[in-house]
C-alpha cells in the first residue's frame, strides 16, 4: 500500500504525462497519444511523448532525451507512461524490449492498452522479466485524454463529435437564406482549431449545397480533416468548394465509385443504413475522430440513433430569428463545459451519459 506522499509523486508525475502526451493532438491519429517520463531520486531526467503518426513511442523518446551523464541512472530510475507500454511489431519495435533492454526495474502506468495486439500484454511481458509495474494511476484522466483512440478501438467507429451554432431561440439556419452567419470572427476561429484536432469532417447534402463550405482550417495552423459529404445523388455542383483539391475530400453516394485527383466517390448500398455503412467505412480507412457540422437532418440522424460521443454547441445569444430551420434537441446529457466566448456567444460541450 502506497501513503499519501507516494500516491503525490506518482500523480504529479503521470499528470507531467498526460501534459506531454496532449501535444500530440491532431498529429497522432489513429494512434493514441502517449507521453512517457524518466524519474531517477525525485528528479525527471528524460521526456518524451509520441509526436506524429508513425513516429517513435513516447518511451524511445523520453529514454532518448536523457542527457550523456544521465544515462548512466537509467536502470535505477522510474519510468510513467501514460499508456501501456507496446508489445509488438508495429511501425517501430516493441516498447516493452526498450525498457528490458535498458535495464528499467519500475513501470508506472497509466491505463491499459485496448488495442487487440497489446491488450495487457505489455505489462505481462515486463512483470514476467521481473519489473515491477504499477497500473492506474490517474487512469480515467488518461482514458479520457485519448476517448477519440478508445472509442475507435472499443467500439470500431470514429469518436463523434456533432458540433452547431445557434440563436438564442434555438435555430441553426433561415428558411431560404444560404450561407447565414450565426457565429462571429471569434468563434469561427475556434471552430477551425477543433476542426484541426479532429481526422475528418462531415455535412449533409442541403448543407454543401446551400452552404458551399470549405471545411479547412485556413484561420489557424494545423491541418485539414478528411472532408466527407453525402451527396446521394450526385447534386453536388462541379465547382464546390469541397471539390476543389485543396483537402482530401469523400463523397458517399448511391451511384458510384471513383477517384479524382485527391478526391473520392463512394458509393454506400441503398438497401442498407446509410450511416452505419459511412461509419465502417471510415473505420477501415482509420480516420479515429469525426466532427459532424450539420445540417439538422444529419446531426439528428446521429441524435436518434444514439451514435455520438459529444457535443459542441455555440449560441449567440444576441440573435433571435424567430423562424428558420431548428437547432437539434439533445435530452438526457451531461453538460461538462459551458463558458462565455468573446462578444454574445456561449459555449457548451454535452457529453453523452455512458451506458
Ligand atoms: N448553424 C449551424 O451550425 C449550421 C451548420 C450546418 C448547416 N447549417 C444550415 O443547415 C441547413 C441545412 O440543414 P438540413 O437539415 O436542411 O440539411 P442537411 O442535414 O445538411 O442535409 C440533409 C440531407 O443530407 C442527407 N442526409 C442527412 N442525413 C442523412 C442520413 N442519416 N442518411 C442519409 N442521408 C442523409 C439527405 O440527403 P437526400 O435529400 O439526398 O436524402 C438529407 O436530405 C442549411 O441552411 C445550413 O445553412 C447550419
Amino acid at each position: 500500500m502506497l501513503n499519501f506522499a507516494e500516491l503525490n509523486d506518482l500523480n504529479t508525475y503521470m499528470h507531467r504525462c498526460l501534459q506531454l502526451a496532449q501535444k500530440g493532438l491532431g498529429k497522432v491519429s489513429p494512434n493514441p497519444m502517449v507521453g512517457a517520463v524518466l524519474v531517477y531520486e525525485g528528479k525527471v531526467i528524460g521526456e518524451g511523448f509520441h509526436e506524429f503518426h508513425g513516429g517513435p513511442h513516447a518511451e524511445v523518446n523520453c529514454i532518448e532525451n536523457v542527457s550523456a551523464e544521465q544515462k548512466i541512472n537509467i536502470p535505477q530510475s522510474t519510468l510513467f507512461v501514460s499508456l501501456e507500454p507496446c508489445n509488438h511489431h508495429g511501425k517501430t519495435p516493441p516498447c516493452t524490449d526498450l525498457i528490458i533492454k535498458n535495464g528499467i526495474q519500475k513501470v508506472v502506468v497509466a491505463c491499459k492498452d485496448p488495442f487487440e495486439k497489446v491488450n495487457g500484454t505489455g505489462i505481462e511481458k515486463l512483470k514476467a522479466t521481473g519489473i515491477e509495474v504499477i497500473v492506474g494511476v490517474l487512469e480515467k484522466e488518461a482514458i479520457e485524454l485519448n476517448k477519440r483512440f478508445f472509442t475507435y478501438r472499443q467500439q470500431k467507429r470514429p469518436y463523434i463529435i456533432l458540433k452547431w451554432a445557434q440563436s438564442k431561440d434555438r435555430f441553426i439556419a433561415l428558411d431560404n437564406s444560404s450561407n447565414f452567419k450565426i457565429s462571429n470572427a471569434y468563434s469561427n476561429q475556434l471552430v477551425h482549431q477543433w476542426r484541426s484536432e479532429e481526422a475528418a469532417i462531415l455535412v449533409g447534402t442541403h448543407t454543401a449545397i446551400k452552404d458551399n463550405p470549405q471545411l479547412t482550417t485556413r484561420l489557424v495552423k494545423g491541418k485539414n480533416p478528411l472532408r466527407i459529404c453525402i451527396d446521394k445523388n450526385l447534386q453536388l455542383p462541379q465547382n464546390s468548394n469541397l471539390l476543389d483539391q485543396s483537402a482530401p475530400t469523400i463523397i458517399f453516394n448511391f451511384l458510384e465509385e471513383k477517384t479524382e485527383g485527391i478526391n473520392e466517390y463512394i458509393k454506400l448500398d441503398s438497401s442498407l443504413d446509410f450511416i452505419s455503412q459511412l461509419l465502417e467505412k471510415l473505420y477501415k480507412k482509420g480516420v479515429s475522430s469525426l466532427i459532424v457540422e450539420g445540417g439538422a437532418k444529419l446531426l439528428n440522424t446521429f441524435i436518434q440513433t444514439n451514435t455520438w460521443d459529444e457535443a459542441r454547441i455555440i449560441t449567440n445569444t444576441n440573435l433571435e430569428l424567430s423562424n428558420g430551420i431548428q437547432a437539434p434537441s439533445i435530452v438526457n446529457a451531461e453538460i461538462k463545459e459551458r463558458f462565455q466566448l468573446v462578444g454574445d456567444e456561449v459555449f457548451f460541450m454535452i457529453n453523452k451519459q455512458r451506458d
